[in-house]
């Protein structure tokens, strides 16, 4: 089964709501002449998701993300927003379990798992973030912590909900540094990824699972990680915030369908 390449962008606190709007918009025009060929998709910061949503509904060319989300439905939760709600907004996915959440905000294995779990029962595609810090993958145990997040957050999930999970390989010590790991290393975390995805759940699933790399991916490095076979896109932080670097990716994923 061949899988859509995919680029999301991860804007983090970057962007006032104008900003967000004007980028949303220039994303929606450039990634125009790709759609066929590659599903795009940008997470703003919270306050702008409404704003930048009237634009998304309008587009065949991108969707909505959130960068996070809680897993209750509602209540005395001050200050989160529950993944009802972001549907409700207009976004049809939701970034789960990046490292900035897991270490910067304690998220857990645990809480990582409950999240996916209510999201997808919400509706929502999830992007659901996986990687080892430097010190991890020093001492040898990058397969074991990307495993044990894997196996944690996912494989739990109901036969009908698995094609709305997608996965991001993001090594933590590549996340904004700009050091990305080389394509070798990343294609073989998501060979990985894919074995175990076809032990836990279907050959078929494994097939069809998009698995995304992160971790200072820009327009430079985009086309010779997208050749690795198990490389589906790209999850982009830095790179998804000028729109020339963003579509200078996205062109390098639309492309990189016909090499496969
Ligand atoms: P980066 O961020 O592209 O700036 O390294 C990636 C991410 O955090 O998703």
């Amino acid at each position: 089964m061949k899988r859509k390449p995919t680029v999301f962008g991860n804007w983090k606190l970057h962007n006032t709501l104008k900003d967000s709007e004007e980028l949303a918009r220039a994303i929606i025009d450039g990634a125009a002449p790709y759609a066929d060929r590659c599903h795009v998709g940008f997470a703003p910061v919270f306050t702008a998701l409404c704003t930048v949503a009237e634009h998304t509904r309008k587009s065949t060319t991108c969707t909505l993300l959130a960068q996070n989300g809680y897993p209750k439905p509602n209540g005395a939760f001050t200050g989160e927003v529950s993944f009802s709600l972001i549907k409700d907004v207009g976004c049809t996915g939701v970034l789960v379990g990046h490292s900035e959440r897991r270490h910067l905000f304690g998220e857990s294995d645990e809480l990582v798992g409950e999240k996916v779990e209510s999201a997808l029962q919400t509706g929502l595609t999830v992007v659901l973030c996986l990687g080892e810090t430097l010190d991890e993958r020093e001492a040898g145990h990058t397969w074991e912590v990307v495993d044990r997040q894997l196996t944690s957050a996912m494989f739990h999930v109901p036969p009908a909900l698995r094609d709305k999970v997608i996965i991001a390989y993001e090594p933590v010590w590549a996340i904004g540094t700009g050091k990305t790991a080389t394509p070798l290393q990343a294609q073989e975390v998501h060979a990985l990824i894919r074995k175990r995805i076809e032990e836990n759940w279907l050959a078929e699933s494994a097939q069809s699972t998009v698995i995304l790399y992160g971790g200072s991916v820009n327009a430079k490095n985009a086309q010779e990680l997208f050749s690795q076979p198990d490389i589906d896109g790209a999850l982009v932080g830095g790179a998804s915030l000028k729109p020339e670097s963003f579509l200078e990716i996205i062109k390098a994923a639309a492309e990189s369908a016909a090499t496969k």
